[in-house]
């Protein structure tokens, strides 16, 4: 019978006087019928407030936007004027950025397996610094030198050997992991070594990044402690300790503020005696709730004794969270953001299979219907970053809403966008 907790909506989202939904001063339900679903809408002041967080906690300089969860142009010159440098994982990710105009000296380059193109890319462009992964990188990274380009900065990515609670597809930080050198066995201390004589880069620090979506504080401060006990020796200027905070999807669910975080790993890290300066790379924390994706209702199957599916126009290719990760998600209907919820019905979407699942288990108001506007709340990270465009639906737009303004900053794909790489 639960109501939608409103903790979980955009931090403008107001409830109307006829109950229903505004995000930025913007009725979701006109934003709906102009713009059509499914759609993806953030709130810009939300965004701003989270960038402007995580500077006002790290320092300038010192908070960097993890990309991935979140990209297109109007995010990335948001994250940079709101002061933020930012974590581009893809040659692809720094061509958005410097597109954006983002200058590259605020822009860090990460990727477990960076081509010799990427790395060329990153530095000829001139990023802040790379943050190297492996052995073969470092090979590359010679060819690249040996080739006359400039040394680039780069950063050390260490896996400290340390398992957190997430999904095990998330977490990085662990001996066994596709990720950095390890502390375990010795690779991290041979790759800085290899680094410090290498002619070929300028080693400024070192990087870990234990996992995403992690909710209990001593995770952090644990990796604190293992980073800085390898680093403090080494006295390098820059210490970095990824992203990863995890927030609420769901009733229930309770996660820190960035604040919080920062305050954990800002004191772990003065009372371990660093000197270095410490930086994150915060991505979901930053954009996940910020934004709602609202659907309509198209279809709904009701089967006696066994479950009721309400199908709605996205599903898996705007959000496969919930097929990868087992993630959970509410539902509600913007019309009435804080009717009981008393329904319980598998939130399914369009696609061309049972595993298609939005959410397993909504609770959802009992006049649901078809032609309703339904949303799930959370959606601003690794939603539209991850969409698809499976059984070849269009992917979704996607608004900034603020003030009571409405701007597109991604439009909707067209038919004719999913045949603009085919060659007859
Ligand atoms: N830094 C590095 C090196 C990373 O690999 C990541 C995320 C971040 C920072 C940002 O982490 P965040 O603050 O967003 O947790 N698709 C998955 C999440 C994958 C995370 C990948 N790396 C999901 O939807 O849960």
């Amino acid at each position: 019978m639960s109501r939608l907790p409103l903790s979980l909506l955009p931090e403008t989202a107001t409830v109307q006087q006829d109950g229903s939904l505004a995000i930025g001063g913007c009725d979701v339900a006109e934003l709906a019928a102009e713009f059509g679903t499914p759609l993806f809408i953030y709130d810009e002041a939300h965004l701003r407030a989270r960038c402007r967080e995580a500077v006002a906690t790290f320092g300038l300089g010192n908070a960097v936007y993890a990309t991935k969860a979140f990209l297109c142009t109007a995010m990335a010159r948001l994250a940079y004027d709101e002061g933020m440098l930012l974590d581009v994982a893809s040659g692809g990710e720094l061509f958005v950025a410097r597109r954006a105009g983002v200058p590259a000296g605020s822009l860090v380059m990460h990727g477990n397996n960076k081509s010799l193109d990427e790395l060329r890319m990153a530095i000829v462009e001139g990023v802040r610094h790379i943050v190297v992964d492996s052995f073969d990188e470092l090979d590359r990274l010679d060819a690249l030198h040996a080739e006359g380009l400039p040394r680039p900065n780069v950063v050390a990515r260490i896996t400290p050997g340390l398992h957190v609670h997430t999904h095990e597809f998330i977490a990085t930080g662990q001996d066994d992991s596709k990720f950095g050198f390890n502390l375990g066995n010795g690779s991290a201390m041979k790759a800085i070594d290899r680094m410090r004589r290498s002619p070929s880069m300028v080693l400024r620090g070192v990087h870990c990044h234990i996992g995403s979506n992690v909710f209990e504080a001593a995770n952090f401060a644990k990796a604190a402690e293992l980073m800085a006990g390898f680093a403090i020796p080494l006295d390098l200027p820059e210490l970095v300790l990824g992203g990863g905070l995890g927030v609420a999807y769901v009733e229930g669910e309770e996660a820190s503020t960035i604040t919080q975080w920062g305050n954990v790993l800002l004191d772990a890290c003065a009372a371990l005696g660093v000197t270095s300066t410490v930086s994150v790379e915060p991505g979901r924390s930053i954009v996940a709730s910020a934004a709602i994706t609202v659907y309509t209702v198209g279809t709904m199957k009701e089967l006696p004794g066994i479950r009721t599916y309400i199908s709605v126009d996205g599903g898996m290719s705007d959000n496969p969270r919930p097929v990868l990760y087992g993630s959970g998600y509410e539902a509600f209907l913007p019309r009435e953001v804080v009717a009981e919820r008393p329904m319980s019905a598998r939130l399914v979407g369009k696609h061309c299979e049972s595993g298609d699942v939005l959410v397993l288990d909504a609770a959802l108001p009992a006049d649901v219907k078809v032609g309703d506007l339904l949303a799930t709340p959370v959606t601003g990270a690794y939603g539209h970053s991850m969409a698809s465009n499976y059984n070849k639906l269009t992917r979704p737009p996607v608004l900034f809403v603020r003030d009571g303004a409405a701007r597109v900053v991604v439009r909707r794909e067209t038919y004719e966008d999913l045949v603009q790489c085919d060659v007859e």
